[in-house]
Parts: structure tokens; sequence; C-alpha cells
């Protein structure tokens, strides 16, 4: 986790990283990883996020701006990376997910809100460097902090999918519980 004048450094580092073009990921990435009702739900959601900045879609020059404001964690001031150790493969990456999701909802509990930035892993070889980390992978990283409800990108939410398309349902279930 880093905040105060190390989250500060580390923000500038990400920002000179971005620019040199220096990209070290330790987990492969690819859009075409996502299966097609995926890549609608993103596309769906990338519309309304654009839209709310008011950029249009094909504006690849301030997509790209806005992504690159990200590396300052959209101004949080906290922010946390998730390192997979031991084989780090895909079974590691599981439990860590799990760990993640429980650390989001933990803070939610306590009303501190967060953003998930896979963006982040991108520039796993500089946050290593800046923040001295020598074993694990870099899956994730979460910005965290308080909100500020009235900024435009903080109006949308984001759909969730009905129970009956995300679950298949075996055998018999009454639709409730017993
Ligand atoms: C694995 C993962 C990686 C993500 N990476 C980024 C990212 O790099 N930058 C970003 O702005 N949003 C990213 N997001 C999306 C935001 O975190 C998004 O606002 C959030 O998932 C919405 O959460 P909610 O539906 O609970 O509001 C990512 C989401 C996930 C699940």
């Amino acid at each position: 986790m880093a905040g105060g004048a190390v989250r500060d450094r580390l923000a500038d580092a990400l920002l000179r990283a971005h620019a040199e073009q220096r990209l070290s990921v330790d987990f492969p990435y690819s859009k075409d990883m996502y299966p097609q009702t995926h890549q609608a739900r993103r596309a769906e959601f990338g519309a309304q996020l654009y839209g709310a900045l008011g950029i249009g879609l094909d504006d690849h020059a301030a997509r790209a701006a806005y992504d690159a404001e990200s590396l300052r964690f959209y101004g949080a001031p906290h922010v946390a990376f998730l390192f997979v150790t031991g084989d780090g493969g895909p079974r590691l990456a599981a439990d860590v997910g799990a760990y993640m999701q429980t650390l989001l909802l933990a803070m939610t509990a306590y009303g501190v809100d967060s953003c998930l930035q896979g963006l982040l892993s991108f520039y796993a070889d500089t946050i290593r460097a800046q923040l001295g980390i020598t074993t694990g992978k870099l899956l994730v990283g979460i910005s965290f902090g308080y909100a500020d409800d009235a900024a435009p990108v903080n109006q949308i939410t984001t759909g969730r999918a009905t129970l009956e398309t995300t679950t298949a349902f075996h055998g018999r279930h009454s639709g409730g519980l017993p």
C-alpha cells in the first residue's frame, strides 16, 4: 500500500514510464481474452463512462489522456497493489481475486470508495522499483479514498446482469430459500 509522499513519487514515476513507453506486465493481457458477452458489457460501460466524461468514442487522443491521468490514481490518496506469490499461476491468482473482492467489500463497509485499476499492472517494474518489492507478480492496483460525489464520472452506475443470465440452475430450484 502506498500513501503520502511515496504515493506522489510513485505517480510521477508511472507518468514518466508512460511517457517513455516503458511497459512491463507480469500477466499477459489481450482484449481478445474476453468472451463476446463480456466484450459487449465492456463496450456498453465504456460508452457510458466516456459519455459522462464528454469524450467521443472515436476521440482516441482524449481517451489516451484520460488513461494517462489515471496513473495519478484518479486523485485518490492511497493505492494498494495485489501481488501473486508462490508459482504466480492462475490458480493462485484466483486466491488473490477472492482476497481482492473481500478487501473491496470491507472498504465499502467502512465507507471507503475504491477503483480497481488493471492499467497499473502494465507498469509492474516501475511499481516494484519504487516500492522495493522483490517477489510476486502484479495482478492489479486498487486506488482508494473518499469519492467526489460531484464528479461526472461518479454519476454513472455499472449495470448488473440478472442472476438467470449468469447462473445455470441444475436440479430443483424453487426460486427462493427453502
Ligand atoms: C479487474 C478489473 C480491472 C479494472 N481496471 C480498470 C482500470 O485500469 N482503469 C479504470 O478506470 N477502471 C478499471 N476497472 C473498472 C473500474 O474499477 C470500475 O469502475 C468498477 O469495476 C466499477 O465497479 P462497480 O460496478 O462496483 O461500481 C477495472 C475493473 C476490474 C474488475
